[in-house]
């Protein structure tokens, strides 16, 4: 059984690949800080896993810390060969996602997302763990046409955090083309990841308002937000909302076991691909569905458009599929469903606050 640390495994998409991993048969190292996530996630992902409660917690170990903490990563990869355990390859989730935050804090997001994987990148080096998949995200691409994008599409990355992304994949780049060594990088770019686990135990938990559409919807929904308010409704688009390719979560986080035993059966790649579901969903598309498959009220008002915002984004998946032998299989009324689920289950998410 392979070992695999994975970073920010405690988050939203890593909890769910989390599990993903161990009913594949990974053993797993989970190291997190815990800055946007709780200790609790990983417990329900011990409890969902297939593998025997008592044999799934001997092979999730978990580390608080933080990837720019060299001693300590030394330190994870050091212990795990002497627990012959060494660590085969690495997932990095871990680092800082809001677009927002990120015009604001431009220092801090090149440090945590790009100094962090920098430090990350070193200690893997120093302890010959050369596979990694990596967090990436199709924000990196020049704002959208009418066509999908291609992993050759433009890349123009039009906010820090989006070029954050940008510069961990050409770091990346550089370390496959000018190493001596052989490295197995999968760069995965993912579309817009929503709904959660289909038993409603683990999903995504915003510690403060959601800035993305479906946690927003489920809290309206739930009736702790009055109403959503839509981000324009004169986009060029056939009901006027932006377009987004919204993918579920484990199907996402499948693309990551898929994407390591691709790595794992190279001497050496370096991999671009997009993961989404190929098809577009429209804000009013996505609030309809939500409503009919959930027979609930998502009440909403049309407002401005939001600074940044793009018409339309949607993957073009092709070589994904064919590259991974992977495929989204689940649809956009299971992605509302499931959601819908965790949020009633847990109106306030991981956390005991009421409010
Ligand atoms: P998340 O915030 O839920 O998970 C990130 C995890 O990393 C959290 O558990 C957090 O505590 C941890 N973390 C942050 N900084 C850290 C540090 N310095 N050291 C150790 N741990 C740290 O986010 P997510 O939605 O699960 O996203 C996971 C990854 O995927 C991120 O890299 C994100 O940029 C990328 N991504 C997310 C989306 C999305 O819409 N959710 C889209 C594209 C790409
Ligand atoms: C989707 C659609 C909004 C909220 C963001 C990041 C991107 C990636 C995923 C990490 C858009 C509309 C939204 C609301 C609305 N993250 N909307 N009312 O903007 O596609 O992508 O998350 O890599 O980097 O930019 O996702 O969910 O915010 O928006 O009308 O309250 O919903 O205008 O059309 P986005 P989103």
């Amino acid at each position: 059984m392979k070992t695999i640390l994975v970073t920010g495994g405690s988050g939203f998409i890593g909890s769910h690949t989390c599990l993903a991993l161990l009913d594949f048969g990974y053993n797993l190292v989970v190291l997190d800080s815990y800055i946007n996530s709780s200790v609790i996630a990983l417990k329900r992902v011990i409890g969902l896993s297939k593998t025997q409660k008592q044999s799934a917690q001997n092979t999730l170990h978990e580390v608080r810390g933080d990837i720019r903490d060299y001693k300590l990563l030394s330190k994870v990869f050091v212990e795990a060969i002497k627990n012959n355990a060494p660590i085969e390859a690495v997932i990095h989730f871990a680092g800082l996602k809001s677009v927002e935050e990120s015009v604001r804090e431009p220092l801090l997001y090149w440090n945590v997302n790009v100094e962090g994987s920098r430090n990350l990148f070193r200690v893997m080096d120093e302890n010959n763990c050369r596979t990694i998949v990596f967090s990436s995200s199709a924000t990196i691409y020049a704002s959208s046409t009418d066509n999908l994008l291609t992993e050759a599409s433009e890349l123009k990355p039009c906010n820090p955090y989006g070029k954050t992304k940008l510069a961990v994949e050409e770091l990346l780049r550089d370390l496959f083309e000018n190493s001596e060594n052989n490295w197995r990088i999968a760069n995965l770019r993912y579309f817009n990841p929503v709904g959660a686990h289909s038993s409603g135990e683990i999903g995504e938990s915003p510690l403060e308002k959601p800035n993305n559409l479906f946690p927003y919807i489920c809290q309206v929904a739930i009736g702790s937000r009055k109403q959503l308010q839509i981000y324009g409704s004169d986009w060029p688009t056939p009901d006027g909302t932006g377009i987004r390719d919204y993918i579920h979560v484990m199907d996402l986080a499948e693309a990551h076991s898929a994407a390591l035993e691709y790595l794992f059966s190279k001497q050496s790649k370096l991999l671009n691909l997009n993961i989404g579901t190929g098809k577009g969903t429209s804000v009013l598309e996505l609030v309809k569905t939500f409503e009919k498959v959930n027979g609930c009220k998502v009440p909403y008002v049309f407002s401005a458009r939001r600074l940044g915002d793009v018409s339309k984004t949607v993957a073009n998946n092709q070589l994904s599929i064919r590259t991974l032998a992977w495929e989204p299989s689940r649809s956009l009324s299971d992605i509302c469903r499931d959601g819908w689920r965790w949020q009633m289950l847990n109106p306030f998410g991981y956390s005991e606050r009421t409010h």
